[in-house]
């Protein structure tokens, strides 16, 4: 079983155990006493399994249990074994006593509040959410108490039964709660500190501060380059599908996907940004590049946003050769949905496209509901001779992960995120999982026959590249195919830094939970139980090898992105990656998984570092990482970064 799968199986026995409690301590109120018998052995063994699963779940990391083992499980476990041992004490036929429902229906209350934490606050636990919980636990006890046995002390019922008496009953739970207390606060005591960075001496923070507004672009081209200029205005549009549907966009120059932005290795790109009626705001983030920071688009990070009537040039140097793509980085969640977003293919300079190749550049994106993916002229199916050499480069500009099958032919992955692989093997019948913002560029030889790209196993859509004979080729299904791991493909080789003695180690904890976001109360997406802006920056210095442990307690998929640098993927749950090196600037962190990364910091700024579902960074999932010595003068701007 996958930690996500132990993760949800671990809320099912935690309702159940909710569950059980309640109805036993309802059917000892009742005085149902066979039923509360029964009622009251289940949730017993309900919690025993509970202790399973979150022992399964410690296993996998603490993370996952940290709440559950100094909170929940303590909390069930006191006043759990106080109802039994009470049960036990009075009896059988005398279940129905106050104190028996009040120590049961106490429990429920524990368990109850026990998945509430869980579900609200997550990791780290805190000791104000301890003592509020306890606090609660006791506040419910006591009503209870007062609602099924009014505190007269020593008088018989018509039964003979005797309802609680006050003191005793204001004894055991002050007792429980000082035992939980101790129990949570001696545990909470002995947690690491969340160290921001380890390594890394003081005295570094005393070199001159430099601003991002300075950290730009150089003026020219390498020698030998040319300089790409083009102009991108931002501008609402009516643009038709290739399904011949016309929706309302926002997009660059009136297109979606905006102007294909190319150049060959070495050249200098310029690109003036205009907003003609984009009333929020634009920028242009790189998605992938390594720019100068204050070429990055991050609005109140690296500049403002653009507002309509007003432009920004940009100017970077095409050092990387591969495939990436460009969107706005304001309000990115709308915007990028709505179509501000176009590509960027660099190419090497000694490796110019041979005659007759094909080479396709395909953005993926979703327009209400419908999957397109095609490049700007909007084509589905292409023509390629056999024998010729096709490269696709996919790019997944949507917030969710796509699925992609390539049927018809064997291929080679030959890089990711614009990184070329080291030795990719040929492989077929394999599903490729894209994560959001990443890109995949395979290539084969044009077979005899037809090729088709499958999208999300949907065998309609997709694209298609005949050969000689355009007939139409029968795709089987290709839901069932396995997905290719790409941490065991390709060949490995020598890396430029030994991750093991890094000089920074950040851990990620992503989940869900009530927090803070940019001033408001939600129910966020969490990094480390926090929203945007509350969450910590990451401090690191020029030079230093630093390493990130992401790890995703919740149910939901986590494309993480880092900006202004590839990461090179180490491990995911604990198993090392054993193929080509993998330098990614986006990895999807699914449920329970929990991956190491590593780069070096080599280019100076501050940098966003946030889920690339939109929606996510948008509810909080979002923050940055600072370079000592860097300032940004854009910071108290409204137009926060994303
Ligand atoms: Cu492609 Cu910060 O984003
Ligand atoms: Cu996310």
């Amino acid at each position: 079983m996958t930690t996500g799968q132990w993760i949800i199986l671990d809320h099912v026995v935690a309702l159940l155990g909710i569950a059980t409690w309640f109805a036993a301590g309802v059917a000892l109120a009742l005085r149902r006493t066979r039923l509360a018998f029964a009622a009251l052995v289940a949730a017993v063994l309900v919690t025993l399994v509970r202790m399973v699963t979150v022992v399964m779940l410690a296993a996998r990391g603490w993370w996952f249990v940290q709440e559950k083992v100094l909170l929940g499980l303590p909390m069930l476990g006191v006043a759990g074994a106080g109802a039994v041992l009470l049960a036990a004490r009075r009896g059988r036929g005398d279940g129905g006593s106050a104190g028996g429902v009040v120590s049961v229906l106490t429990t429920a209350y524990a368990a109850l509040a026990g998945l509430v934490v869980t579900v609200l606050a997550g990791y780290p636990l805190t000791l104000s959410t301890a003592l509020i919980t306890i606090s609660l636990v006791c506040a419910g006890a006591l009503l209870t108490a007062r609602v099924v046995a009014p505190p007269i002390e020593n008088t018989a019922d018509s039964e003979g039964r005797r309802g609680i008496s006050r003191r005793r009953f204001i004894g055991w739970t002050g007792g429980a709660v000082a035992v939980t207390a101790a129990g949570a606060g001696a545990g909470l005591s002995f947690l690491p500190a969340e160290s921001e960075a380890i390594g890394g001496g003081p005295g570094r923070s005393s070199r001159a501060a430099v601003s991002v507004a300075d950290l730009r672009g150089p003026g020219s081209p390498a020698p030998g380059g040319t300089v790409r200029r083009a102009v991108l205005t931002a501008k609402k549009a009516t643009v038709r599908l290739p399904s011949g549907r016309e929706i309302h966009a926002w997009t660059y120059n009136g297109e979606v996907p905006g102007p294909a932005i190319t150049a060959t290795r070495g050249d200098l790109i310029e690109v003036r940004l205009r907003n003609a009626d984009i009333d929020d705001g634009v920028t242009l983030h790189w998605h992938g590049y390594d720019v100068p920071c204050g070429e990055d688009g991050a609005p109140g990070v690296t500049q403002l946003a653009v507002r309509p009537g007003a432009d920004f040039v940009y100017r970077f140097r095409a050092d990387q050769a591969g495939t990436y793509w460009y969107h706005t980085h304001h309000a990115s969640h709308l915007g990028v949905r709505n179509g501000l977003y176009g590509t960027l293919v660099v190419t090497p300079r000694d490796r110019q496209p041979a005659d007759g190749q094909v080479d396709l550049t395909l953005p993926v994106h979703t327009f209400g509901g419908t999957v397109v993916i095609a490049g700007r002229d909007g084509r589905t199916e292409h023509l390629a001779p056999p024998g010729t050499p096709v490269r696709l480069r996919l790019i997944n500009t949507d917030s969710d992960p796509h699925r992609f099958v390539l049927a018809g032919t064997p291929f080679r992955m030959a890089a990711v995120d614009g990184r070329d692989l080291n030795q990719p093997g040929e492989v077929s019948g394999v599903a490729l999982h894209l994560p959001a913002g990443g890109r995949y560029d395979l290539v084969f030889l044009m077979p005899d026959t037809s090729v088709a790209l499958v999208v999300d196993d949907d065998r309609d859509g997709g694209l298609r590249l005949h050969g000689d004979d355009p007939g139409e080729a029968r795709i089987e299904d290709t839901s069932g195919l396995p997905e290719l791991d790409l941490l065991r493909y390709g060949t490995p080789a020598a890396v430029p830094f030994d991750a093991r003695d890094a000089d920074r180690h950040f851990t990620m904890v992503l989940d869900r939970g009530a927090a803070m976001v940019d001033g408001q109360p939600a129910y966020a997406h969490t990094v480390n139980g926090r929203g945007h802006p509350s969450i910590p920056g990451q401090l690191v210095a020029k030079g230093d090898i630093v390493r990130f442990t992401v790890v995703n307690r919740s149910l939901e998929t986590h494309p993480w992105h880092l900006h202004g640098h590839p990461v090179l993927i180490l491990s995911r749950d604990g198993t090392p990656s054993t193929g080509s090196p993998l330098w990614v600037d986006t990895f999807d962190v699914r449920p329970g998984e929990t991956w190491e990364v590593a780069f070096r910091a080599a280019n100076p700024g501050i940098w966003m570092n946030h889920c690339h579902n939109l929606p996510h960074a948008h509810q909080g999932m979002m923050l940055r990482l600072h370079y000592d010595g860097v300032t940004t003068p854009f910071g108290g701007s409204p137009g926060h970064g994303h």
